[in-house]
């Protein structure tokens, strides 16, 4: 297992770069198996969930080669069982269901893995699949989706406007006879990024973005370019970098208007915040107010910065809330807050932090991802050494994280 070690308090300040948006490169990936043909992604972070797609790829029969972070995708023929060991480690290569059950007519995916945040059940995808036509059989620990005769158009709603879901059943119905209707879809501008691609391949897809997406059936995909939007939980990952240490500095290529409900947060904590262009700029107040905050669906508060805002709540004055909305057991890192000093209190879904308090350097265990990034927050406020174990989390989703907060002033290394 590697580690990060981080040495504080120091107060963060200069300019970061920010790559290009996981959670749409990794489904931009899946996107392409509808096509035939070469396809160039670009703006693609270096990080390892995006190996693992590639991987997922290449065991289907594309080819895949990264250089810097431009990706090419050849897709010529595919087959449709994905391998278990990969899928097991990422679950969103269940991404691939919706467009190799399209294509292909059958798909065998083993039941996937991904963060430890609660239960991630896949039933909006799959019932969704069902409205199409698919027949869905679960053998253990691995599900076939038939649909020998082609998928055809349908008007879905969802109970719950989940992200994948909304995104397996909108690349499935690319390819479906007839039109797709998918009512009380999830809204997040990743959607947008990926109806982009499709409907460059030829695709005719309209409302990602909104709770209403339409998708009229084609009969063949070819190929497309395309630059991956940038990433605005990375984006706002090093904000709250800035903020936890009173630093200040600027994050760049962003797209402002997808991180409205952070800025918002960040404002109403006494935090100064410039936007310009695609550059965010953030000052830290001398007294850092508390705040009460629930994550949602997009455009509300996104549940991937819920563990990094708790982190920056340990130095805000006064009682910071945080309801948890969208997963049922994002708050494992709690335990190793404490461990730095932070005063937190839990009932359920609804978290209470009481700051501001002196943190002091410990021996601390990512769980997840973000949870990993949390720790790493808190640990740059904290003084003395801390060791964030479980760095294997956080390059699933950040590319260089310690290179880029060395370059704000932290002090971070990477040890085996
Ligand atoms: C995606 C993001 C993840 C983000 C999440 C919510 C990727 C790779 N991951 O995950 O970073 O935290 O959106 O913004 O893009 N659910 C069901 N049944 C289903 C599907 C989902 O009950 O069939 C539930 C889940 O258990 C969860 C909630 O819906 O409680 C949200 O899940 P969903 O929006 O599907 O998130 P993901 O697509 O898995």
């Amino acid at each position: 297992m590697g580690a990060f070690l981080v040495e504080g308090p120091h107060r963060l300040q200069g300019a970061v770069e920010i790559n290009g948006a996981k959670n749409s490169a990794l489904k931009l990936m899946a996107a392409a198996l509808l096509g035939h043909g070469v396809f160039r992604l670009e703006n693609v972070p270096r990080i390892t969930d995006v190996h693992t797609m590639a991987g997922v790829l290449e065991s289907l029969g594309a080819h895949v080669s990264f250089q810097d972070h431009s990706l090419v995708i050849k897709v010529n023929s595919l087959q449709g069982h994905t391998p278990e060991h990969l899928v097991k480690s990422m679950r969103a290569s269940v991404q691939v269901m919706g467009p190799l059950l399209a294509r292909l007519g059958w798909v065998e995916v083993a039941l996937p893995g991904g963060c430890a945040i609660g239960r991630r059940p896949l039933d909006i995808h799959l019932s969704g699949l069902q409205r199409m036509g698919a027949s869905i059989e679960l053998n253990g620990e691995r599900l076939l989706a038939r649909a020998p005769w082609g998928l055809r158009g349908a008007d879905i709603t969802f109970r719950y406007p989940s992200v994948g879901a909304t995104e397996n059943i909108m690349m499935a119905a690319v390819l479906a006879r007839g039109e797709t209707v998918i009512r009380n879809a999830a809204r997040e501008p990743e959607i947008a990024d990926i109806q982009a691609f499709l409907n460059a391949m030829g695709a005719r897809v309209e409302g990602a973005g909104t709770a209403v997406i339409r998708v009229r059936g084609v009969a063949e995909l070819g190929s497309a370019d395309h630059t991956v939007m940038p990433d605005r939980i990375e984006a706002g990952t090093y904000l709250l970098a800035l903020l936890i240490t009173g630093g200040e500095g600027s994050i760049f290529p962003v797209r402002p208007e997808h991180l409205s409900s952070l800025l918002n947060a960040l404002r109403s904590m006494g935090a100064e915040i410039a936007v310009d262009g695609s550059r965010v700029t953030l000052a830290s107040p001398r007294k850092l107010r508390s705040f009460g905050l629930v994550t949602r669906p997009y455009p509300g508060f996104p549940t991937d910065l819920q563990p990094q805002m708790a982190a920056a709540g340990t130095q805000a004055h006064g009682r910071s809330e945080l309801r948890e909305t969208v997963f049922d057991q994002r708050f494992g890192y709690l335990s190793e807050l404490k461990k730095l000093g932070a005063v937190v209190k839990q009932k359920g879904q609804l978290v209470a932090i009481h700051g501001p308090v002196r943190l002091r350097g410990a021996r601390l265990e990512a769980g997840d991802l973000r949870a990993g990034a949390a720790l790493v927050l808190a640990a740059l406020a904290a003084e003395g050494q801390s060791v964030v174990l479980g760095s294997q989390h956080i390059d699933r989703g950040y590319e260089g994280l310690e290179q880029k907060l060395s370059t704000l002033g932290a002090r971070i290394t990477r040890v085996e």
